[in-house]
């Protein structure tokens, strides 16, 4: 038998395999009403309309679209993308420019591959998004971070901590932030909020990752411009992707960014994929251009706004005394709080005996914590289980907390 561990590079001591992401297997079964998954409901994906761009990208462009491409995404594309952003109130510099990847989560590999050495710090949300963490933690980040609240994250708690650090010695490089209906905690942060974490950035020579996939699609005007429109000084790094409004299975993610950052995220893109599937490239492409996704954010904001009100008439309805939960104004996610004392973590493998998922919330903590939350997903389950989920959901932890 060969010892294959034995031929793992050190770097591997940082890739942990999620016991939650197990747990959840079980989820998948029959009549489990699941909350934990991130997906978008797949009556968004306008399936028609895309199977008659694709034969014809195929018939029409097949030569460029089913060919090797450039690392940094096909030309025309990017300048669509450049469109896009604009007319989504994202500035675009003169001296910036756009790389396509292979969904955000590549863009934040990127990232964290271009700019964490070991022992680097990332300031990062308390909760913030689980996979984020993991690409930083893989290239030996440290982590401090700020709770949000319902203005999103506290940036005081953030400087505080930040200039603590510098004292001690610590190199702070990056503020990760998904300012707009935040996964998990669904919150929006304010425009003063953001108007600090700007001026913190300047302050302490940080950059700045403003991670985007929902603004596109809140359910009413986020009263603030994304950071990157508000920055002054090129420190923003913004990311965005068709995952949440197109399609995820189509990997279509970009990052925008000063000219001299996109060039070494594309040196180190070169290095793992070469480039995003061309063909998939040309596909959103001609659907940006023919105005489908925008219509499909359209519906999809009308479908999601239903399902957040019937999530949240229903938590208020079923959900222990002494919980609290958020009021996101888009996005797909609700993040509850329950009563101390409840380990939401233990709980899942009952909850799934009883017919309900929800992904538990310590692991959105960078710093630990939050074993008493929980995150709810709202776009994937079917409009008329989402009060049943969270009666069963809700029953079990008032039997928890009554024991
Ligand atoms: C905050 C955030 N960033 C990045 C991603 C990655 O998305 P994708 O790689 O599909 O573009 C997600 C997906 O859920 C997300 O919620």
């Amino acid at each position: 038998m060969v010892d294959y561990s034995k031929f793992l590079a050190d770097r591997t001591k940082y890739m942990k395999a999620s016991e939650i992401r197990e747990l959840l297997k079980l989820a998948e079964q029959g009549n489990v009403i699941s909350f934990a998954g991130g997906l978008p409901d797949p009556a968004t994906f306008p399936k028609e309309k895309l199977s008659k761009i694709a034969a014809r990208v195929i018939e029409e462009q097949g030569d460029m679209a089913l060919q090797y491409g450039p690392t940094l995404g096909v030309t025309q594309f990017r300048n669509i993308l450049k469109q896009f952003m604009r007319r989504n109130n994202v500035k675009v510099n003169d001296n910036d420019d756009v790389i396509v990847t292979t969904g955000s989560q590549e863009s934040l590999y990127l990232i964290g591959k271009v700019f964490v050495d070991p022992g680097d710090y990332v300031l990062v949300e308390a909760p913030t998004y689980l996979a984020a963490l993991n690409v930083f933690r893989q290239f030996g980040a440290k982590f401090a971070s700020a709770p949000v609240d319902e203005n999103g994250m506290k940036v005081d708690v953030l400087e505080e901590r930040a200039k603590k650090l510098i004292k001690e010695g610590a190199r702070i490089k990056l503020i990760y932030t998904i300012p707009t209906c935040q996964n998990p905690s669904g919150v929006t942060m304010s425009r003063e909020r953001r108007k600090h974490l700007l001026e913190l950035a300047e302050e302490l020579d940080l950059l700045v990752v403003e991670d985007d996939p929902y603004s596109f699609f809140s359910f009413k005007p986020v009263d603030a411009e994304p950071l990157k429109t508000m920055d002054k000084s090129g420190r923003v790094i913004y990311l965005s992707t068709l995952s949440k409004i197109l399609s995820p299975g189509m990997r279509i993610g970009w990052t925008l960014a000063n000219s001299e950052i996109i060039r070494s995220l594309e040196l180190a893109k070169q290095a793992v994929d070469l480039h995003t599937p061309n063909l998939t490239q040309y596909i959103a492409m001609e659907a940006i251009k023919e105005g489908v996704i925008d219509e499909g954010i359209e519906r999809a904001k009308k479908l999601y706004k239903e399902k957040r009100d019937i999530m949240l008439e229903a938590l208020e309805k079923y959900f222990p005394e002494g919980s609290s939960w958020t009021r996101p104004i888009g996005g797909l996610f609700i993040f509850a709080y329950l009563p101390k004392g409840i380990d939401t973590k233990k709980l899942l493998p009952e909850a799934v005996k009883r017919g309900v998922a929800y992904v538990p919330g310590q692991s959105f903590f960078a710093e630990g914590g939050g074993e008493n939350t929980l995150r709810l997903n709202f776009s994937y389950p079917p409009i008329d289980l989402i009060e049943e989920g969270i009666k069963r959901l809700g029953n079990f932890f008032k039997e928890v907390l009554n024991k």
